[in-house]
């Protein structure tokens, strides 16, 4: 049976773990042709290009332990994808952190910290891959940024506001792009079982309280999976989504502000 990815070289950041080694091994097991996997902890890249062996054993896998935002990485990394695999046809920013503070909490070094890996590290490898996107004439760029970034939520300012960062330069990429053949999109996922969102409630005073209200926001009544984001990602991914670029995908749940 044909995968709705055939043939494409993929490379998501952030996909050692969680969402990001999620939508590698499904993009792996829809057909891509090679997957590269970037992060920075080396043995969750490791373990994602184990979990793709065995799920895909077809897709060629490279591992690139690398921080994002490392200014040379990027262009190392999509110069040697290319020079492999011949092409990239699809880049997902999944690398992210947040800190959890109140804005007048928030120290300028943790500011800092978060609006780098999320904005700048999204930013960085953005610029590396559009290049040769443009010159192939196709491409699926995919963002990650969160639902709070629409709605809002409590003490996570550094990192609500640097996934509004996200959203905004996803649109106006795509807007730029949008006769070149490469299409630029968000997913903004609901609170997703990640070792992201356990960190988030265990920083917390009562973290079994907060699990409770962020769930309470949920109207399913549940977190999502990270299996269920990669299926955004999927769409945004393949030819199915070829009219839809500069927008946002909501994978959260019903979620509501409150
Ligand atoms: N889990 C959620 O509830 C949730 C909700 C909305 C949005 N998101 C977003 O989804 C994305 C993925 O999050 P997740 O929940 O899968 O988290 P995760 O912690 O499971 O995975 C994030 C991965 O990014 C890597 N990473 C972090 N900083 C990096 C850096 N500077 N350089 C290279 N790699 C780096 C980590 O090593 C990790 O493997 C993030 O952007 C996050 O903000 C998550």
């Amino acid at each position: 049976m044909p995968g709705r990815l055939d043939g494409k070289v993929a490379l998501i950041t952030g996909g050692g773990s969680g969402i990001g080694r999620a939508t590698a091994v499904l993009f792996a097991a829809e057909g891509a042709r090679a997957v590269v996997v970037v992060d920075r902890n080396g043995d969750g890249a490791q373990a994602t290009a184990t979990a793709i062996a065995d799920a895909a054993p077809a897709c060629a896998v490279d591992v690139s332990v690398a921080d994002v935002t490392d200014t040379g990485a990027p262009a190392t990394t999509v110069a040697g994808t290319l020079d492999t695999h011949g092409g990239l046809d699809v880049v997902l920013t999944a690398a992210g952190l947040s800190v959890g503070q109140t804005l007048a909490d928030t120290t300028p070094a943790e500011w800092e910290q978060v609006f780098t890996v999320n904005v700048t590290g999204t930013y960085l490898w953005l610029r590396a891959a559009i290049p040769p996107m443009v010159e192939q004439g196709s491409g699926s760029i995919i963002t990650i940024a969160s639902q709070l970034a629409i709605n809002g939520g409590r003490a996570n300012t550094a990192y609500i506001a640097s996934k509004g960062a996200v959203i905004a330069m996803t649109r106006t990429t795509a807007l730029d792009l949008a006769r070149t053949g490469v299409r630029v999109n968000s997913i903004l996922p609901g609170a997703t079982e990640t070792p992201l969102l356990e960190r988030s409630f265990g920083r917390l005073a009562d973290p079994e309280r907060a699990r409770a209200r962020s769930l309470a926001r949920h109207p399913m009544g549940r977190f999502g999976k990270p299996e269920e984001i990669a299926q955004a990602a999927l769409y945004l991914a393949s030819d199915e989504s070829s009219f839809t670029t500069g927008t946002e995908i909501r994978v959260d749940g019903g979620w509501i502000s409150g």
